[in-house]
């Protein structure tokens, strides 16, 4: 009897946490880079810094993955 406890408090479990997964992966998508005056033309993610880094006019938020290369992830709209 025990055991079968366990086994349904262990399932439990991992359903939880796959869903929380699954929440988590469907709420953080990344954004697309806008089409506006702000983003003609700037490639260099050096640049995108410019106001996207630390302290910047739109800073990424504390969630943001810790990766520089822009293009990888972000598509332009
Ligand atoms: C001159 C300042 C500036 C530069 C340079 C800039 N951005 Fe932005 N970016 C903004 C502002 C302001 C917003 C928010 C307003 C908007 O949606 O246009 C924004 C929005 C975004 C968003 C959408 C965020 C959201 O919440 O939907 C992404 C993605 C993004 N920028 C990526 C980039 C990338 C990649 C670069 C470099 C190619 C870049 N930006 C260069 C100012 C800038
Ligand atoms: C490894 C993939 C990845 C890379 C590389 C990446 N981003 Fe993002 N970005 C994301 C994800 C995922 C989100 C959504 C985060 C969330 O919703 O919590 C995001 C969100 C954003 C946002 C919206 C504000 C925020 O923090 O949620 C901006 C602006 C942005 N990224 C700009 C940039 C710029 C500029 C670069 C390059 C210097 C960059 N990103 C590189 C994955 C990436």
């Amino acid at each position: 009897m025990e055991g079968s406890v366990r086994v349904a408090a262990f399932l439990v479990l991992a359903a939880a946490v796959l869903g929380g997964i699954v929440y988590y992966t469907l709420t953080h998508q990344r954004p697309l880079i806008p089409a506006d005056a702000d983003h003609v033309g700037s490639r260099d993610p050096a640049q995108c810094l410019g106001c996207h880094g630390p302290g910047r006019k739109r800073p990424r938020g504390p969630n943001h993955p810790l990766n520089d290369q822009c293009f990888n992830c972000h598509e332009r709209a």
